[in-house]
């Protein structure tokens, strides 16, 4: 699969929670799903024990289903105040226009995850995280959420899009249940649409300054 003229950095920071651009009438071949979950396992793994496991849903009855569970999750969601994206005051117009993009675009999803030719679940094998003590709790996540990101960095590279996505964890067991994952030993932790993307020229975020989020030498 030819891969797009992008510089680490560009991918980087290009790499972005594709929405409206999910181009869901083309299909995607499982071999370039192959080469992003090969990409993918060169990520960090607690102990070296390569946990992260990666559920494709081509199946269309069951993208449905799950397109449904998140439909009903995005709705409780979406009632939160202070939660939902749409409803956090960004403390600026343009910041606040931007967040009200970002909402409308996370809205459509809510209508379409199911019509992703492809849905990607990103789990870990092992035990799950309730009432694990933090040292675990960081290590089963962290076994994982670099897995996908990278997943989803190669993903890009390829001209494929992907949003990471949680809301369907409210119903995770539901989840479970659709596609057979053994839901006391497996811990879901991202749900993203997979589809080549309409264009492939996405810009980087604008973002607060560096130092507004780094902590030299103490808190
Ligand atoms: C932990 C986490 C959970 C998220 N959950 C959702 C979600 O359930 N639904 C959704 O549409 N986007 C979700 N997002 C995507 C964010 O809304 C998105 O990353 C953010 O708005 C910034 O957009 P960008 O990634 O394009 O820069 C999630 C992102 C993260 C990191």
């Amino acid at each position: 699969m030819p891969l797009l003229p992008l510089d680490a950095d560009q991918l980087l920071t290009t790499t972005r929670a594709v929405r409206k651009r999910l181009d869901f009438s083309r299909p995607v071949d499982d071999q370039v799903i192959r080469e992003c979950v090969e990409i993918a396992m060169q990520s960090p793994s607690g102990s070296n024990n390569m946990t992260m496991q990666f559920v494709i849903v081509r199946d269309e009855q069951k993208r449905k289903a799950i397109g449904d569970i998140y439909r009903q999750c995005y709705d409780i969601y979406r009632s939160l105040d202070g939660v939902y994206i749409g409803s956090i005051d960004k403390g600026g117009d343009r910041e606040n226009q931007q967040q009200q993009r970002s909402a409308a675009s996370a809205d459509f999803l809510a209508d379409h995850m199911g019509d992703a030719p492809v849905l990607v679940l990103a789990c870990n094998k092992g035990s799950r995280v309730e009432g694990a003590p933090a040292m675990m709790t960081a290590s089963l996540m962290g076994n994982v959420l670099p897995a996908m990101w990278s997943f989803m960095l190669a993903a890009r590279a390829r001209g494929l899009g992907t949003a990471w996505t949680t809301v369907h964890l409210m119903m995770e067991q539901q989840v479970a249940d659709v596609l057979g994952i053994p839901f006391e030993s497996v811990q879901q932790a991202c749900l993203s649409p997979l589809a080549y993307t309409v264009g492939t020229n996405f810009s980087a975020a604008s973002r607060p300054p560096a130092d507004s989020i780094i902590h030299w030498d103490a808190w």
